[in-house]
């Protein structure tokens, strides 16, 4: 369990030294503060998840600090300490956010009861502005099918580094798991009951994105009407997946390195550093040496991501997996629909061991899922598959001299796609086209994806 963070002001000293007490006894970390000035100083340069604070400062008063610290974080609960006689103002604190208050002499029972109702509160809500971006139910290891040596070997990496704090760089081709690896190590960290929040650097506009990231204070431009907290900092002491880092604009990859480098942000318009402990997983299906020497990606960064390399293998390279895999999608949506369907008829699965799966995992997903649900038996036959993987039957049945030209262009049409992956460029070159001149065959022989 992490220790919560309380930054206690007060100006007597003892009164300093007996709530540190209690509270660190009470496994609780604890800072302290003597007049408001020094507060402000601390709250801006680290995380703190309640704050105590007497009414009556020299200088600056509890009142004051307390509307300067709501300002800045509206969600954190501060509980307010007053003299007796002084009611009146513990009520306008109240009327200014403060979680509660408490009379002198500190009741440390009472004291503990109230902080332990604010900070559940306070992480319920955090916690929940985190389960917004992590929609789906938990991922345990469990959920990664894979028995080919190749997946092993992921395993194994996993199960490595999950306990270490590294970052780490996921790469491999579209719909190989990547997404399903990195929600993995999280759950499998110290960090599993803390925030996973995904930043799809792909889907979020270059504009708005050091926002996101690393939230702004209000007024600092126009449209920022309030102060947002970032992302990096709502995933405090759990992980950041950063999906899709290729695509992250140059001058923004600046300011992640420089938050690798030093563990702090600035929010957009903000003067002062805040402290993060996030770890960060960054994914992509771009060749990132590459990016590198085309100065597209910068190479310090790269270095910084790339301590720990997890490199997912594409599906065609792993087919001892094929079958396991469908049949555990099948099985999943068993329990989803109520069908109770057993399984492939052989010949789809010579079809599924032969197709090259330019999609990985997630083409193969989508296929059981749409046989699956077009299929009133209980065996799946070659009829409920997408014409695309039908045709390696139709196909194959014949030799080659009894085809006319319709069929032999069809079947090097095919030839020619799985050869690149089904990469129309590619298969356009291979086959002396243009990439148009191919799109419109495929069309005639019905091979367009979704047909
Ligand atoms: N080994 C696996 N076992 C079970 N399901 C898997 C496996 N690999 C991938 N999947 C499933 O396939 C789909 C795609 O996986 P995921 O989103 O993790 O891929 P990705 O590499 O992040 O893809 P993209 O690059 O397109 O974002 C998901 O629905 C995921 O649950
Ligand atoms: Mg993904």
């Amino acid at each position: 369990m992490q220790k919560h963070n309380i930054l206690v002001v007060d100006d007597e000293k003892n009164i300093l030294k007996v709530v540190s007490m209690t509270l660190k006894k009470n496994n609780y970390e604890v800072d302290t503060a003597r007049s408001s000035e020094e507060a402000i100083e601390k709250f801006n340069h680290n995380l703190y998840d309640l704050m105590i604070t007497d009414l009556k400062l020299p200088g600056k008063t509890g009142i004051d600090l307390l509307e300067y610290v709501k300002s800045r974080n509206p969600s954190i609960p501060v509980i307010m300490i007053t003299a007796f006689g002084t009611i009146e103002n513990a009520i306008e604190a109240m009327k200014k956010g403060a979680f509660n208050y408490l009379t002198k002499p500190i009741n440390p029972d009472e004291l503990l009861t109230v902080m332990k109702e604010a900070i559940e509160k306070y992480d319920l809500r955090r916690e929940n502005i985190a389960l917004k971006s992590e929609l789906k139910h938990k991922y345990t290891f469990t959920n990664i099918i894979g028995k080919s040596t190749a997946m092993q070997e992921v395993f194994d990496t996993i199960r490595t580094v999950s306990k270490t704090q590294s970052n780490i760089l996921i790469i491999g081709e579209s719909g190989t798991g990547k997404e399903l690896v990195a929600k993995a190590i999280h759950y499998d960290s110290n960090r599993a009951e803390k925030p996973f929040i995904t930043i799809d650097c792909a889907a979020i506009p270059s504009e708005i994105m050091e926002s996101e990231l690393f939230g702004h204070e209000k007024g600092s431009f126009t449209g920022a009407h309030e102060k947002k907290i970032g992302l990096l900092e709502l995933a405090q002491n759990g992980t950041v997946f950063l999906d899709e880092i290729g695509e992250l604009d140059i001058g923004l990859q600046k300011k992640l390195l420089r938050f690798l480098q030093e563990r702090e942000i600035l929010r957009v318009g903000g003067s002062s550093r805040i402290k993060l402990n996030v770890r960060i997983i960054a994914a992509t299906n771009k060749d990132l040496e590459l990016e590198v020497k085309e100065k597209r990606f910068r190479e310090d960064l790269f270095y910084r991501l790339n301590v720990i390399t997890i490199k997912m293998p594409p599906l065609r390279e792993r087919k001892d997996d094929i079958l396991l895999l469908a049949n555990h999608f099948i099985e999943q949506l068993n329990q989803i629909e109520g069908k109770l369907i057993k399984g492939f008829e052989d010949n789809v699965i010579d079809v599924f061991m032969k197709y090259d799966w330019p999609g990985n995992v997630r083409e193969l997903e989508n296929v059981a899922e749409m046989s699956y649900i077009l299929c009133p038996n209980i065996m799946i036959n070659l009829t409920y598959l997408p014409s695309r993987l039908q045709q390696i039957v139709q196909v194959e049945k014949k030799p080659f001299d009894q085809m006319n030209l319709i069929e032999t262009e069809k079947r090097l049409i095919i030839s020619a796609l799985s050869k690149t992956s089904w990469n129309q460029s590619k298969a356009a070159d291979v086959l002396g086209i243009t990439r148009k001149q191919l799109r419109t065959k495929m069309q005639r022989h019905k091979l367009l994806q979704g047909d």
